[in-house]
């Protein structure tokens, strides 16, 4: 199992360039099934989730024609098995992402329900709800989810709470089905506009995206999709934090300054210097740091893949930070490890009560989910002597050569086996 060695205390000076949006990429890569001939999908991030769902693709029955570089052309047309493996969605629960393609294009599915994760127990309630409104029969058997329609019906579908990739399901499962969908409540994620505009390109009719109701009315067919993966804004609002925890300055290239807007105003909120120019973001740290409460919310609001980073940043501030986990129901994972570096941090059910200290130290740290392996890589970066980072698969699934990226920062990193 690799590990990541961290020598802290060094300012990060550069420009780093943002990877394409793993959380975009992934239902695009689903929606694929939904077509019929030579997708073309550039842009896309050299991350492990990425890899896990071309894999489930490819046992799915998907012919790859390529996949060089951040290129990928792919054919779904001869994709008829409806099962998706558990060993492959037990390490990636995006792979749900396939259940309402496979139930618009062949009538039946059976994916292996996800495995809950370090953030929470993660259902997906309501992706079947969903798709059970549009007439799918959906029942689980050992560990599965299986369903079954003799033809997908549009309906009305309220979520109950807001769903990333409940709304990419069943905008996926509706683009196909005969009549009208409405879903209300739906997600305005940037990754979910970016997926309701590739399928209307190939020939799906949906209206509403970035709002809370979404409106699809069935065709008979999509054409290929063809398009370009849009910068992540979770690797964007990392490096930002990186800059501002080590006191460095750092330019952020290939950006959507808009998509990252709520963590702008936050690191500015706590005195950190942020300047949009164009597609690229300045970050200077070095100022005292403010204590700064945040709530994370789904889009527009504070994104809760950033409050494990925000948090490490709020450790090293003057005052005291609340920082609210609202959309998971365990997503402190990273708080024991930030407290054995010398982190001030109280926890209160959802709530996490951060007294600012004055340095962090270096320790050996145990990466548990993706977004707190990289609030432990931020901390260690800051920290005074060394970290020793385990399980680093964690980071390997959603961000593009982390260690390279930073040691090009004038970070003291490395990757040991
Ligand atoms: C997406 O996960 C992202 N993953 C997550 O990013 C992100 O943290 C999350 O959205 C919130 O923004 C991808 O896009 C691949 P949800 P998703 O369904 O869709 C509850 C990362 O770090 N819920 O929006 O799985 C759920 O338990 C990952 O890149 C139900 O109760 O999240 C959670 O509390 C981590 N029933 C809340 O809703 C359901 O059927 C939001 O979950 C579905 C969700």
């Amino acid at each position: 199992m690799d590990k990541i060695v961290i020598e802290g205390g060094r300012p990060l000076e550069g420009t780093v360039k943002i990877s394409g949006a793993k959380n975009a990429v992934l239902p695009v890569l689903a929606a694929t099934l939904l077509t019929r001939g030579r997708n073309v999908i550039e842009g896309v991030p050299k991350v492990r989730d990425v890899a896990t769902m071309i894999q489930l693709l490819e046992d799915l029955g998907a012919e790859i024609e390529s996949n060089r570089g951040e290129k990928i052309v792919l054919d779904t047309s001869c994709a008829n098995n409806p099962e998706a493996p558990y060993d492959l969605v037990s390490t990636m629960r995006a792979s749900c992402l396939v259940l309402g393609p496979l139930l618009a294009k062949l009538g039946r599915a059976r994916v292996s329900l996800p495995g809950g994760c370090a953030i929470g127990a993660r259902p997906i309630d309501l992706h079947i709800k969903g798709l059970e409104a549009m007439g799918a029969k959906v029942w689980l058997e050992q560990g599965y989810v299986h369903g079954a329609v003799d033809g997908l019906k549009g309906t009305q579908f309220y979520f109950d709470t807001v769903s990333v990739t409940g709304t990419a399901n069943l905008m996926m499962a509706a683009s196909l089905a005969e009549g009208e969908t409405i879903l209300e409540n739906a997600a305005k994620e940037p990754e979910v506009v970016f997926l309701a505009n590739i399928l209307s390109q190939a020939g799906a009719k949906i209206e509403g995206q970035g709002t809370d109701t979404i409106t699809i009315q069935g065709v008979s067919s999509l054409k290929p999709i063809d398009c370009q993966i849009f910068p992540d804004r979770i690797e964007a609002g990392t490096y930002m934090i990186a800059a501002a925890i080590t006191q460095g300055e750092v330019l952020i290239e290939n950006c959507i300054p808009q998509h990252v807007e709520p963590i702008i105003l936050k690191l500015q909120e706590a005195q950190v210097d942020v300047e949009v120019d164009g597609s690229s973001i300045r970050v200077r740290g070095g100022r005292p740091l403010t204590a700064v409460n945040a709530k994370t919310h789904p889009y527009p609001g504070f994104p809760t893949d950033i409050q494990a980073q925000f948090m490490a940043l709020m450790t090293l501030s003057r005052g005291q930070s609340i920082i609210m986990e609202t959309v998971f129901e365990n997503r402190f994972m990273h708080v024991a490890e930030l407290k054995r570096m010398g982190a001030d941090i109280t926890l209160d059910g959802h709530t996490a009560i951060i007294n600012g200290v004055q340095n962090l130290s270096g320790a050996p740290l145990m990466a548990t989910d993706l977004r707190a392996s990289a609030s432990l890589v931020l901390a260690a970066l800051a920290a005074k002597g060394q970290s020793v980072i385990s399980r680093v698969y964690h980071i390997d699934r959603g961000y593009v050569s982390m260690e390279k990226k930073l040691s090009n920062l004038g970070a003291r990193i490395k990757r040991v086996q």
